[in-house]
């Protein structure tokens, strides 16, 4: 839904070049710069793609100056309060809400997908046992494709389809494997009879020789962390997966490019970064420290947790997740955490913060959401698989929306190139 609003021009040397400025449906102005090259020989320069609009999307709107997250046009605040994880699958990936014979239904193909192919559990013993579990399920995802050769086909749209509902039904599976092997527990198949949150629990902390108990409360707290990192626009993973994607790769690489994108600390590896920084200041009385450390500039400490490159307001996600970890807190009695109260202190601390303020730092989801996974009882490491568990239908969404784009054309940034031109060649003895 665009509309073009305007038009522009670009003046360089009095030499005018016009341009498209259009409005999409909400956010910011957009100005087509497609052709700047090939009639001004002129290249754009945004490290980090600032400002820069990378593609068409209709499937998530952020407002990061009003603190505003809308999937599908669903505002996050009402889906995490009326909805579950697997209807916000469904609008993600279909663009709208299902009735309840399209819901049934497709929470029955993903419920019949759930087991792994039984010769994948050798791949696992491939691994060594102290490997970080983003390590691991960078390589099984991908793997995939080795598995399942009859979803790869990208221009068949039912291989599509299939190869999506695999990875959404899978990826709990997966996840859970990882962790029972990095613990040298046997891995638990997936019950099929239990709803998708309890499921994951289940796999990863039940064991055959016991009979293991739900709580809705816990159930309830991981599907809102599914939900609340489903998707995020253009981030660095997401855009990972388009740039894979953009160049014909099979779904399975692709996001297996977005897993490997996400386990950097600056994005999905915060949320254990974040945790480990909690235990590091271990007491209240060693925040001030930390908090001078962050704000010196010849330190290279972050707080982690805190800042946002898109919502210069309250990430809206982390008022859903600190909700959520008061719930959990409190069932799971875990008040008495010295990890906790460092916790809330340093977000009290660094909210009153002059430097905090004025850069509009504020805690992010990953604050929040390590504190709630700490509780239930996953080692940090297991954090960013989760969110990359949470994140792959919002990848999947994006790559499907991408391959029937009529604009997609491989992506291929170009650069301003200052290293040395035209040297001449010396020969060894010479140098
Ligand atoms: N602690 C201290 N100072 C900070 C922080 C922080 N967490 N974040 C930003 N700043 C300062 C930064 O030093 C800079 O100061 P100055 O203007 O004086 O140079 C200013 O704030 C702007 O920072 P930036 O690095 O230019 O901002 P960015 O948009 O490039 O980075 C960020 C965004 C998320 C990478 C960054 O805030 C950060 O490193 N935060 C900690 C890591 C984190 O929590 N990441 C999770 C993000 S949410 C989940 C996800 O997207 O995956």
């Amino acid at each position: 839904m665009t509309s073009h609003k305007k038009n522009a021009k670009l003046v360089i040397n009095d030499k005018s070049y016009p341009l498209d400025l259009s409005s999409p449906s909400a956010g910011p102005d957009v100005l087509d710069i497609r052709h700047l090259y090939r009639d001004a020989n002129i290249f754009t320069y945004d490290p980090g793609f600032t400002s820069t609009a990378s593609c068409e999307s209709e499937i998530t709107f952020i407002d990061g100056e009003k603190g505003i997250l809308q999937y599908r046009g669903y505002d996050i605040a009402e889906l995490a309060k009326n909805s579950y994880y697997l209807e916000v699958c469904f609008l993600l990936l279909y663009s709208h809400l299902p009735t309840a014979d399209e819901l049934a239904n497709f929470e029955e193909r993903v419920t019949m997908h759930t087991m792994v192919h039984e010769q994948l559990i050798n791949f696992f013993r491939g691994f060594r046992r102290d490997a970080h579990p983003m390590a691991i399920i960078t390589g099984v995802v991908g793997a995939l494709s080795a598995f399942y050769h009859d979803s790869t086909d990208i221009n068949d749209p039912q291989q599509r389809e299939i190869a999506c509902i695999r990875m959404i039904a899978k990826l709990p599976n997966i996840v859970a494997m990882a962790y029972k092997y990095s613990i040298g527990q046997p891995y638990i198949y997936p019950s099929n009879d239990l709803d998708y949150p309890t499921n994951f629990l289940k796999m990863c902390f039940s064991v055959p020789t016991q009979e293991y108990d739900t709580n809705p409360t816990i159930s309830r707290a991981m599907d809102r962390i599914f939900m609340l990192h489903a998707d995020h626009e253009q981030n660095a993973s997401t855009s990972t997966v388009r740039l894979a994607g953009s160049s014909g790769a099979n779904p399975f690489a692709c996001i297996a490019a977005g897993i490997a994108c996400l386990w950097g600390p600056s994005h999905g590896g915060a949320n254990e970064a974040c945790l480990n920084m909690l235990r590091e200041i271990g007491t209240v009385d060693k925040i001030p420290e930390y908090i001078n450390r962050a704000k010196d500039k010849s330190d290279p400490f972050r707080l982690m947790g805190f800042g946002h490159r898109v919502y210069k307001n309250f990430d809206p996600r982390a008022h859903i997740m600190k909700i959520s970890a008061d719930e959990v807190l409190e069932i799971l009695d875990s008040d008495d955490k010295p990890i906790l109260k460092v916790a809330k202190e340093l977000e009290k601390i660094a909210l009153e913060d002059d430097y905090f303020q004025s850069k509009k730092l504020y805690p992010n989801v990953d604050y929040y959401s390590g504190i709630i996974l700490d509780a239930l009882g996953y080692p940090t490491s297991m954090f960013t698989p989760i969110f990359a568990l949470s994140r792959t239908v919002g990848w999947i969404a994006q790559w499907k929306e991408m391959i029937v784009d009529p604009t997609l054309k491989i992506g291929r940034p170009r650069q301003k190139y200052t290293g040395n031109v035209n040297l001449k060649y010396i020969p060894i003895e010479d140098r």
